[in-house]
């Protein structure tokens, strides 16, 4: 790494609800932050009360760009349209490319205890928003973990680690941004350092204890946007859990219309019209 990562931007997430009255917590997508070029949304949720998780969420649908659901804790069931249908576990992951379109639904496979995780929407590119849904459902024995020769602990959804034996591919694949989602737990006085690639758009989401980027510290429930760089040099003093999040942007426009994310308005007005007339 020659020329590390600062933070450019420090955002509280905000308290929010969504689908049938889920609470979570919303930094990317929210009025603060609309995106950040490939990223549409980012949401933590995480309670321990069901009130707070059991209505989930209902068919709806998606055209135009990917979600992507890492469980921490809880059950998840997933649905779809197209018959498809998975149980999301501690630790699993689904990327979900929606491309042209899917109605689906996820709900909670549980009525008590603690459920959390993260939902991030990851834009596609304009000749790729059309295309097929692809699923990749990664159980939780799936997702490689290391510790590092610092004694951090990386699981590695996405994108690639340098650690103690040589470099560690996450299991995800095929994906536009080429994107990097590490989920980083640092010990008191822990460091790791990672490459990005140039050019990546990256970010950093602490959703336990606090972590140190270039001198300026992130609080729990804060999104850190890091500045250009070839990679980031992320420490605890105290300890602290962290997702860091890179992917290559677009730089096209974007129109959006709740699930629907496409480029032009006129997309947009023929995706409700598919959509309403059953096309999905
Ligand atoms: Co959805």
């Amino acid at each position: 790494m020659k020329n590390p990562r600062s933070i450019s931007k420090v955002q509280q997430s905000q308290l929010t609800s969504d689908g049938a009255g889920v609470t979570l917590r919303r930094s990317i997508g929210s009025q603060m932050l609309a995106e950040l070029d490939p990223f549409l949304l980012l949401d933590n949720f995480g309670t321990d009360n069901p009130d707070d998780y059991i209505a989930g969420f209902p068919d709806h649908p998606h055209r135009g760009f990917e979600t992507v659901t890492y469980m921490i804790k809880g059950l998840m069931r997933h649905r779809d349209n197209t018959g498809a249908e998975g149980l999301l576990g501690p630790g699993g992951v689904q990327w979900m490319t929606a491309g042209r379109g899917i109605v689906h639904s996820e709900m909670p496979e549980q009525r008590e205890g603690e459920m959390s995780g993260f939902q991030l929407w990851v834009n596609l590119p304009a000749d790729r928003k059309m295309c097929a849904p692809r699923y990749q459902d990664i159980d939780p024995e799936d997702v490689p973990a290391v510790t590092t020769e610092t004694g951090t602990d990386i699981r590695i959804i996405a994108g690639t680690v340098n650690g103690p034996d040589g470099l560690i591919n996450g299991p995800i694949n095929g994906i536009a941004i080429e994107p990097t989602y590490l989920d980083i737990t640092l010990g008191a006085g822990g460091v790791h350092e990672q490459d990005i690639p140039d050019g990546h758009t990256a970010f950093v989401y602490v959703f336990d204890g606090e972590a140190e980027i270039a001198g300026q510290s992130i609080e729990v429930d804060h999104l850190a946007v890091l500045g250009d760089g070839d990679g980031v040099r992320i420490s605890s003093s105290t300890g602290g859990r962290l997702i860091l999040v890179a992917g290559r942007p677009f730089g096209e426009p974007i129109a959006r219309y709740g699930p629907f994310v496409m480029n032009t308005k006129d997309e947009i007005r023929q995706a409700i019209d598919d959509f309403q007339n059953g096309r999905f």
